[in-house]
């Protein structure tokens, strides 16, 4: 695959493992990004390295939890060495968590009552607050530190662009992820906290809100066991003006616009929609 002539640039991605995060890794190394690969789990950062490097791309794993600073700090001086300073970072790692996911749409008495008589009814009473903490950290304050640690290398070096990930449920909470929705919500407001802080820096600092992409999560609640589509689903695609999911390819553009300094030099605090019209649609 052709490179362009983005030259030494280096980007960093965490969550680069995953479902649209390998994609975006994949398009930086194919524009000619040195790409550091971060995530917890690093046979799968390999797969994606491997990919990389097949077509002839620079690319490097770091096993690394985003929650953890120390982590950061040391996969920071291995990237520092090996690639150099970094110049655009994805904050792509975050999600959800079962656990912290209520089976009820609204409130039931059941979960009230002990785990033995609530029929396994999980609701904001009886919901695990640990879980529910975790899922706040991982997708909140694993934004906040990388943001931190690789954002120094562009304030140091003159600038550089930052990607974080919103989503659907950060402008109005879907049912059910009240911690997922609430962690978004916030990456909306660091995103245009941070844009403003770091402007002087000439750092940009920009969100992609992607609609509903199927992930190996989100598989075994859209779809049945069957293959079939679940309620929540059916739900999802009737709210989808274009009536399917995302692909991950489909936010590259986006990405390359947004970590384009000539196209978009001026462009910073903002969330980009990438969601086949799922924002626009009133639902009735
Ligand atoms: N898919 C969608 O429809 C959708 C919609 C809106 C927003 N988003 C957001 O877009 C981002 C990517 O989503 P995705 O669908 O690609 O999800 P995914 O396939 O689950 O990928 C997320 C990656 O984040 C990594 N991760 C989770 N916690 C981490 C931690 N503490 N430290 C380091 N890495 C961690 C996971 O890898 P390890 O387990 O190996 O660490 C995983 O590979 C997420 O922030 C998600 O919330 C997704």
């Amino acid at each position: 695959m052709a490179k362009s002539d983005k030259g030494g640039k280096v980007a960093v991605v965490t969550g680069a493992g995953g479902t649209l995060c390998s994609e975006m890794s994949i398009a930086l190394a194919q524009n000619g990004y040195k790409v550091a690969l971060l995530g917890r789990d690093l046979s799968k950062l390999e797969k994606v390295e491997h990919e990389i490097r097949k077509n002839g791309g620079h690319a490097i794993s770091l096993s690394t939890d985003v929650t953890n600073e120390g982590e950061l700090e040391n996969s920071k001086l291995a990237i520092n060495e090996k690639l150099g300073p970094c110049n655009v970072l994805i904050n792509g790692a975050g999600g959800n968590q079962l656990a912290a996911v209520t089976s009820l749409t609204s409130f039931d008495k059941k979960e009230l009552m002990d785990a033995s008589a609530s029929d396994g009814a999980r609701g904001f009473f009886n919901l695990d607050m640990h879980t529910f903490q975790s899922v706040l950290q991982t997708n909140t304050m694993g934004t906040v530190i990388p943001s931190r640690i690789f954002g120094r290398d562009m304030a140091e070096n003159g600038g550089g662009s930052i990607i974080n990930m919103a989503s659907m449920t950060s402008f109005r909470p879907l049912s059910r992820v009240a911690a997922y929705a609430m962690a978004k919500a916030a990456i909306v407001n660091f995103t245009q906290w941070l844009a403003a802080y770091l402007a002087p820096a000439n750092i940009r600092v920009n969100a992609i809100a992607p609609g509903f992409f199927v992930n190996e999560r989100s598989k075994k609640i859209l779809y049945n066991p069957d293959g079939t589509n679940s309620a929540r689903g059916e739900n999802v695609l009737h709210h989808t003006p274009m009536k399917r999911y995302g692909e991950a390819k489909e936010l590259i553009g986006c990405m390359n616009w947004l970590i384009d300094e000539n196209a978009s030099g001026f462009v910073t605090g903002i969330v980009v929609p990438v969601d086949g019209g799922f924002l626009a649609d009133a639902g009735v």
